[in-house]
Formats: C-alpha cells, structure tokens, sequence
C-alpha cells in the first residue's frame, strides 16, 4: 500500500472482529513502531502484547472502562521508558523526548496495521497507575498508550480533520490574531469554570455556608446577632 494511501485510510478502529491476529502481524506492527523517529536514537519504548482475557478485561477497566479494547484480540501497550532518556537529555527527556518518541512508535504501528488490513486505535484516556499495576511495571517506565488490535469490523466515516490554510501560517506568528483572542477567550472561560469550581467548593463547606448566611442576614436585620463582617 501506498504511504499517502495509509495515512489517508487510518480511522481509529473500535469495533473488532474476535478473529486472531497472527504472530507474524503483530511482529510486523512491532517492527513499524522499533523504526520510528528517537532524540539521540535513544529509542526509549518497550510494547507489551497483551492476549490475555483477564488482563484485557482489567485495561479496559483502568481505561474508564472502554470496553471495547476487551474485545480485541490483542492489545498492544506502550510504554515510554523515561529512565533511558534522563540518562541522555536529563528532565526534557524525561518531560518531552520519551513522550514524543514513543507517540511516534505509536504512529507508525498505526499506520502499519492499515497496510496489513488491521484495526487498532490509540486509546491515551486511562489511569497509568492502575495500568502500571496490572501488567507489573517496573519503576523507570510510563504507559502512554493502549492499542488494541484486530480486524476491522466498522468502517468509521473520516472525522472532521482541520484545513490546511486553519493550522499553517508562514514564516511567523505575525498575522495571526485570531490565535491571541482565542487565547484570552479561552483562558478568560477556564478561569471563570476554576473560579466556579472554587466557589462550590467553598459553598460546600459548612462553615463558611454559615458565616455567608449569618452575613446576609445581619445585613437585611441588623438587630440579629451577626456583626456585619464574615470570615472564611
Ligand atoms: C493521544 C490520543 C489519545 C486518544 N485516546 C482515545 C481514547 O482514550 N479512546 C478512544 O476511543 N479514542 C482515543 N483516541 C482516538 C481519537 O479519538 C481519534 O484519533 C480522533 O477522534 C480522530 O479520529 P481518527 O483517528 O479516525 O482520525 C486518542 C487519540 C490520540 C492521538
């Protein structure tokens, strides 16, 4: 298959046939994910292939349970091995390269398993610590993502992928506003939801429910016994 072809007919994959997947197959998506792109070619990823019915039921749990990574036949889980990259880049390797790396070996198994006329897709919504428990990681190690993997059994319609004249600029930011004013509108609602979170959380400490009711209160009777001041 052609690369561009690949590329263009990679949909992530959920619903899986309960058919095998050969040795041979998942030697090839592994081989795909070992070529990929490293810093310093350190190639810090370690892939643990995962067929058993118990385990897969306990990812699927620790990925919120989404289920449907259960069903497949196999499920391939990559692992970032930061330990390897401090050793070369120290904390950006730790925090950036091992992360990127191991994205990349992810990309390529995808992109292989299209040419083999598999169906995987790259599940990153799971609890690593639970992860980490269930396939017995050892220190040094960080999960980045799941991959289950089967025969396609749905043909996902493509998703919206943004254009190209909406994710390129050229030579520099300079022309680019919309970008600075999507930035403030969209630090100005987090702020707002935080502020909210902070207040509810507020609210739902008794005490200072009191003090905000005895406050009001001396406020609309100021004969009551509140002092007109309240404290948290
Ligand atoms: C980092 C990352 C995390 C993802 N996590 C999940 C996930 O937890 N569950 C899931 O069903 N899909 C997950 N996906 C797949 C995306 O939903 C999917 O790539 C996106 O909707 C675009 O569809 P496409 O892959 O068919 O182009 C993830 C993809 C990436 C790159």
């Amino acid at each position: 298959m052609e690369l561009f072809e690949a590329i263009r007919n990679r949909r992530s994959v959920r619903v899986l046939t309960e058919e095998e997947v050969s040795e041979r197959e998942i030697k090839e998506l592994l081989e795909a994910a070992r070529l990929a792109p490293s810093a310093g070619n350190i190639q810090p990823w370690v892939f643990v292939i995962v067929r058993d019915p118990d385990t897969k039921k306990r990812l699927a749990e620790a990925a919120l349970n989404q289920f449907f990574i259960e069903k497949a036949p196999v499920v391939i889980v990559v692992f970032a091995d930061w330990n390897r990259s401090r050793q070369g880049y120290g904390g950006r390797g730790v925090n950036l390269y091992c992360i990127q790396d191991s994205a990349a070996a992810v990309e390529n198994m995808l992109l292989a398993a299209v040419a083999l006329g598999l169906g995987a897709c790259w599940v990153g919504a799971f609890q690593e610590d639970v992860v980490s428990d269930v396939l017995k990681v050892p220190e040094g190690l960080r999960p980045v993502a799941i991959v289950p993997v089967g025969r396609p059994a749905e043909k996902p319609n493509p998703p919206y992928k943004r254009p190209l004249d909406e994710v390129v600029r050229y030579e520099t930011f300079q022309d680019c506003d919309f970008l600075r004013k999507s930035y403030k509108e969209s630090f100005a609602l987090w702020l707002i939801g935080d502020m909210f979170v902070f207040l509810s959380k507020l609210w739902s400490s008794n005490r200072f429910k009191r003090e905000v009711l005895s406050y009001v209160r001396s406020k609309l009777d100021p004969s009551s016994s509140g002092n007109g001041t309240f404290e948290v």
